[in-house]
């Protein structure tokens, strides 16, 4: 019997050996299809080759594709659990040609795979077809012998297919397989063909035309082929069963389920067990594919499923949470297949544990308040809209759980008026969030929130992505179209561009349409609307395009590594200056970063060498840097830094990055752990340097930081290297020597100003030490000069020097700067009982038409405004010593 593993290598090796390329699995995210909100099928991945929009280096491939179900327009969710054949994931086999063959080679390749690789009995097999394609009649006569009754014409979409209401589609036929007249059910286009007798395969898909908006269809240019066989309906046909989850893969993960609960794997416990196997699934390859659970979008997809899978695990009796104890079976099972199962086993793991264990909290709460309420109801009715809501609100249950909770009790919901109960939470929020006065426009943002919901933000793992235009602004106003040179803000209903938030700046990039280019310059957030700030370069934007939508990706990688920096530095401050250390604000751009924290001074030299050495030593580590998705007590208990005065949700994201011996990260070797909803380095060696340029004083008590990485970190090294090797040369000195030359020639200098000062008072004095002549005046020897060259603070010592030459007698000394006089007398101590300094000064000052001067009777001094009458102050101070 063979395994489902064994199922897929053989449906590969099968047209690996007939020509086909085996191409990976895309992601359940859809890179490509703005519409889709998983990937469904196994040709989304080449939509684009199909139209000829793309092409490849091969014509034909075959795939095991990972499709999702769930949510959007393909949602089986409701189904799982209760029926044979219902997954929220599943695989689907394909074998695609695109304009290399057609049918007449597509219906021989299936049919030896069916009867000859996998060994099915030819007579249990028939076929349907679009009721107009002959061809295919003839093909499935020639190739398989079919008679009449076995190919079945059918006229209805059945056998049309198309991915969507645009885009490549074709007639289909159908492969069925008969379970034999003991199973109820007709063959397809019977009235009883929804019985279980006959089961489609296997989809052949003709694509020849392709769909447009407008009902109109052209022929595409290379008719191809798109089939579809799901593994795990094929599989279970092959080993003999006729339900899907009776596989071995199925049974495995049902038989884990059962042994970590200690119950029956087949007993009443038996569809708990089921939808838990399904759901493992869907919610582990989601995660592995980057999905996390969230309050919108495909995160509150994926937090559906898992919510669903919890109250089963809950009905099981399980006290301690369950699902992430199943992911080792699965991995088991799958990770050969898939290894991204295995690469993110741990963040699977993770993000399993931590949304059971906060659902855990309060989903025993929100079933007894069902409980009650469902006393109370009266036979036949639906449960108040107002009461799921209030489980959807406070107890975290969403819509479809509360629904699946009363689906044995044969009870509804009234969605109606769950609806207008969410809507009116909405509007309340709207009013409290407008009343705030934060943005007095943003009713428009409103609106498109409340037609559209939030925005999907898909740029923590891709920078490019396709979305829809939802909106389009200018001036405030919603417009229908925008034309080139018009500045506009820009709504899709996905994007990669990261909103302004927690410090980080907006992303700039690029949209694109078939008609029309958008040079995006930033992003900013209102009401999870993501709103994109910029021009129509070129055409004319429409409401309701599909668009590329392309993030700077260099700015990107600039801004992330400076964001991730800041988280090292804010870690490295608080161990090299102490607990008191807390962010009080943050700026990551793509030129720098800047960090404020609580600091009361300056940080020393040698403190920020330290902190740096830290921030590099981590960067050089290249440890990996992760998320996580936990509730804010978690975090807290985990010791997360968290931005001051900062409202949180109960869920928080949490970045951690930096290995140590004694972290105190999940796995106790992490180092900076922060509250964080910004985009990062995926190692921390991207980040390639880290430099400090600044430490300055941004508040009181607040300190700001101001730092470099990567290349402008370099950059700026470099410019300093450069400045040094200038200055090195000018003072002929190697750089390694500066710093002594440097002090060197400071010594040099002052030892030169106090030569020249000296030289200059010589100078001054008439050079060479000779002594003016002394004239005398009633009986006093003085002498009295005008002197250029000297300042005010040069005369007490030359007055001092002359009156040492002198012996005895009086000076007076008059310094010419120009637009300023100094005076200073002298008077030798034998004479100032009889003369006084003060007076002469007095008197010369005077003269020159100032005012004041003093000091003692053997020195004073005194200033004027210049020196223009120095003879007339001579002869005031004459006038002095003669006593007139
Ligand atoms: N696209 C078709 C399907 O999904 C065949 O692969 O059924």
């Amino acid at each position: 019997m063979p395994s489902l593993n064994d199922v897929r290598s053989t449906f590969l090796d099968y047209f690996g050996a007939n020509g086909h390329e085996i191409v990976p699995s895309s992601p359940l995210v859809p890179r490509n299809d703005p519409t889709l909100m998983f990937t469904a099928a196994g040709m989304v991945q080449f939509k684009n080759l199909f139209t000829g929009v793309e092409t490849r280096d091969y014509t034909t491939a075959a795939t095991a594709q990972k499709c999702v179900r769930a949510g959007g327009k393909h949602n089986d969710l409701d189904n799982v659990g209760y029926t044979a054949r219902h997954h929220t994931f599943f695989e689907m086999l394909g074998n695609f040609s695109f304009g290399d063959y057609f049918k007449e080679e597509a219906i021989p390749l299936a049919w030896t795979l069916l009867t000859r690789e996998f060994g099915i009995d030819p007579d249990k097999l028939l076929v349907t077809v679009y009721h107009t394609d002959e061809e295919a009649v003839a093909i499935w006569k020639k190739t398989a012998g079919l008679p009449d009754d076995r190919i079945i014409r059918i006229a209805t979409d059945d056998n049309f297919w198309s991915a969507g209401p645009t885009g490549p589609c074709g007639p289909c036929t159908e492969i069925f397989y008969d379970h034999g007249p003991d199973i109820w059910g007709g063959p397809p286009g019977s009235a009883e063909e929804d019985g279980d007798r006959f089961i489609e395969i296997w989809n052949l898909v003709f694509m020849q035309y392709e769909q447009f908006a407008d009902g109109s269809r052209r022929d595409l240019d290379a008719q191809s082929i798109d089939t579809g066989m799901g593994l795990e309906r094929i599989g279970a046909l092959l080993q003999g069963k006729h339900d899907n989850y009776d596989t071995d893969l199925f049974r495995a993960l049902i038989e884990a389920s059962a042994s970590v609960t200690g119950t029956d794997p087949d007993g009443d416990g038996n569809v708990h067990h089921r939808v838990i196997a399904d759901h493992l699934r869907s919610s582990s390859f989601l995660i592995a594919d980057g999905v996390l659970p969230a309050s919108e979008g495909r995160g509150y997809v994926l937090r559906r499923i898992m919510r669903r899978a919890m109250r089963h695990a809950h009905l099981l009796g399980a006290k301690d949470p369950l699902m992430h104890r199943l992911v080792p079976e699965l991995v088991a099972q799958m990770g050969q297949a898939y290894p991204e199962l295995g690469h993110g086993q741990r963040m699977i793991e993770e993000t399993l544990l931590s949304e059971e264990t906060r659902f855990r909290r309060t989903l025993d709460r929100g079933l007894r308040l069902l409980d009650d309420e469902l006393t109370r109801l009266p036979e036949g009715t639906d449960l108040p809209g107002e009461t799921a809501f209030k489980l959807y609100d406070t107890f975290g249950f969403p819509l479809d759980l509360t629904q699946d909770a009363l689906r044995e009790k044969g009870i509804g919901v009234n969605t109606e008026s769950f609806d207008s109960a969410m809507a009116a939470q909405k509007a309340q929020a709207r009013a409290s969030w407008v009343g705030s006065g934060e943005q007095a426009d943003a009713a428009v943002w409103f609106d498109v929130a409340d037609r559209h919901g939030m925005t999907e933000f898909l740029g923590y793992a891709d920078l490019v992505a396709e979305a829809q235009v939802l909106a389009i602004v200018v001036g405030g106003e919603r417009v229908a179209q925008a034309a080139a040179g018009t500045d506009v803000q820009v709504v899709t209903n996905q994007t990669p561009f990261y909103a302004e938030a927690g410090g980080q700046v907006g992303d700039a990039g690029t949209i694109e349409t078939d008609g029309a280019r958008i040079e995006v310059t930033d992003t900013r957030k209102v009401a999870g609307v993501f709103i994109h700030f910029g021009t129509v370069v070129a055409g004319t934007l429409r409401e309701g395009d599909t668009a590329r939508l392309t993030v700077d990706g260099d700015r990107r990688a600039r801004i992330r590594a400076n964001h991730s920096a800041t988280h090292l530095l804010n870690e490295a401050l608080r161990e090299v200056l102490g607990d008191h250390v807390a962010q009080r604000g943050s700026l990551n751009d793509g030129e720098r970063l800047r960090f404020d924290f609580s600091h009361p001074k300056a940080l020393t030299a040698d403190e920020i060498a330290s902190v740096q050495a830290r921030i590099n030593g981590f960067i050089r580590q290249n440890g990996p840097v992760s998320t996580r998705i936990m509730d804010l007590s978690t975090a807290r208990e985990l010791g997360a830094q968290a931005l001051f005065g900062e409202k949180y949700g109960e869920e928080v994201r949490v970045v951690s990055m930096g290995q140590t011996a004694t972290g105190k990260g999940p796995a106790r070797d992490t180092w900076s752990i922060e509250l964080c909803g910004g985009t990062h380095v995926g190692r921390t060696g991207e980040i390639g340097l880290c430099v400090i340029t600044g430490d300055s004083a941004s508040s009181a008590g607040v300190r700001r930081i101001e730092a470099l990485t990567g290349q402008a970190a370099l950059d700026h090294l470099a410019g300093q290297a450069r400045q040094l090797a200038e200055t090195a040369a000018i003072v002929k000195a190697a750089p390694q020597d500066l710093a002594d030359r440097v002090r060197q020639l400071a010594e040099d200098r002052r030892r030169l100003e106090v030569e020249v000062a000296q030289l200059r008072r010589d100078v001054a004095m008439g050079g060479g030490g000779t002594a003016p002549e002394a004239r005398t005046v009633a009986g006093v020897p003085f002498v009295a000069q005008v002197l250029q060259g000297v300042t005010g603070k040069d005369l007490p010592s030359l007055v001092d020097a002359q009156k040492g030459r002198m012996g005895s007698g009086a000076v007076l000394l008059i310094a010419d700067a120009g637009d300023k006089a100094a005076v200073a007398a002298g008077v030798t101590d034998d004479l100032t009982g009889r003369i006084s300094a003060v007076d002469m000064v007095k008197a010369a000052v005077a003269a020159l038409g100032g005012k004041g001067g003093g000091g003692r009777p053997d020195m004073a001094q005194g200033g004027a405004k210049d020196a223009r009458r120095s003879e007339a102050a001579i002869a005031a101070a004459e006038a002095i010593l003669s006593g007139d």
